[in-house]
């Protein structure tokens, strides 16, 4: 069923105050008059993004899709991301991926749920798991559409799967294939030859008594979860997924327990994974990847990990997608709180405008646990320095 368990704007409207309505929209008073008389469709009225504010689709709902990433297709963005309810349990996923499509960016169409969470608790999606940050790809070769997500079987992050799904048309459905762990007994390119040995019982004892917690944590062992995953396969949480110019398609995770990003490349129908990995930042918690390339060389945002909570943005950069990558620092600009909280968001994707040189929308989520469907988003104009650094500035309302 679309659309269950949305928010009305008729509720939103009686929760907030005018301050809340973009200005690049329509004036409140001008709302309410409207909301009295017929019903206004919102979307029709917007011409500028307004990061934080209720953005809305073509039936007056506000968007509801998390974590989400873009796929430009045949002319149209599709915009995939978590379809969330109200309150805690909309931390978990009831209801499956919604999409929209675009062709402006502005206003979306609702395609519905790409793919639904299974009524069958058995299955590795069943309602009530943890699916998040799906993104989806193209894959030439077959015609197929790609989506990949992460995975948690069941109500806790222990799992770090990665789930596949694939569908012969864009807007799905998408048929849910398997979900797993990743590259099970591949040793990363980039590995000195001491570290592709399975751990020594030490190591393992050692471990054991460390409270891994996806967070940075004293004594993180930056050179042993990945071999100790070794043979089960590689964990997988955060993620995104880039097709680069020569279709060669990556997934780029937080791996090792959250404390290593992994570049994975994926085999040629982009359903698995190839064997060719390499790590980045070993011991830097990066999470929230989002990827983007210009003028030859890729860049990467990322968050710190803790949890929800937003943290400071990090931007790295590397003329090879395999690496090396190299640290720029935080991509944002402004107060202290802007700069320490990434204007209170946290990064899930980089939009390429497409026909438009240059230009790239940083899209980012700002998490509402307590009440999951009323997460919002902040889409900001990447904005880059003289020497090609890229940068980020509040903006209450930016068209590109
Ligand atoms: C965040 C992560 C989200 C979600 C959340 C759960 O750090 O980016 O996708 O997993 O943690 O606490």
């Amino acid at each position: 069923m679309k659309n269950r368990n949305h928010f009305t704007r008729r509720n939103f409207l009686a929760l907030l105050p005018a301050s809340a309505f973009c200005l690049a929209n329509v004036s409140h008073s001008a709302m309410l008059q409207a909301e009295n008389t017929s019903e206004m469709n919102n979307t029709s009225q917007l011409n500028a993004f307004c990061p934080g504010e209720l953005w809305y689709d073509n039936n007056n709902v506000p968007i509801n899709a998390h974590g989400g990433g873009m796929l430009y297709h045949e002319g149209r963005y599709y915009w995939f991301g978590e379809h969330k309810i109200e309150g805690d349990a909309g931390n978990y996923a009831q209801v499956g991926v919604h999409c929209y499509s675009s062709t402006d960016l502005y206003h979306w169409q609702d395609e519905g749920i790409a793919l639904k969470v299974s009524e069958n608790p058995k299955s590795d999606i069943a309602k009530g798991c943890i699916l998040e940050r799906p993104k989806v790809i193209y894959c030439a070769k077959t015609k197929k559409f790609v989506m990949w997500f992460h995975l948690e079987v069941g109500q806790n992050y222990s799992s770090a799967r990665s789930g596949v799904a694939v569908a012969d048309s864009v807007t799905g459905p998408y048929r849910f294939i398997e979900s797993k762990r990743i590259n099970a007994g591949f040793w990363p390119q980039n590995a000195p030859g001491q570290f592709k040995e399975p751990l020594h019982p030490e190591e393992t004892e050692y471990l054991k008594k460390l409270s891994l917690h996806g967070g940075p944590v004293l004594g993180y062992p930056r050179d042993m979860i990945f071999r100790r995953d070794f043979f089960g396969g590689q964990m997988a949480r955060d993620m995104t997924l880039f097709v680069d110019d020569d279709g060669k398609a990556y997934h780029i995770y937080s791996s090792e327990e959250n404390g290593v990003l992994h570049v994975a490349q994926l085999s040629d129908d982009y359903l698995s994974h190839n064997g060719s990995w390499v790590r980045i930042f070993p011991g830097r918690f990066h999470e929230a990847p989002a990827i983007f390339k210009k003028d030859g060389k890729y860049y990467l945002f990322s968050s710190g990990c803790t949890g929800w909570a937003p943290n400071a943005a990090r931007v790295s950069v590397a003329d090879s997608i395999m690496g090396e990558w190299k640290e720029l620092g935080n991509p944002c600009r402004g107060s202290e709180e802007d700069k320490n909280l990434t204007f209170r968001s946290q990064s899930t994707y980089v939009i390429p405008v497409i026909g438009k040189e240059n230009t790239f929308i940083f899209m980012a989520d700002r998490w509402n646990p307590k009440n999951a469907i009323d997460g919002r988003y902040v889409w900001l104009p990447i904005q880059f320095d003289a020497d090609g650094t890229p940068y980020l500035e509040w903006k209450d309302s930016w068209s590109y």
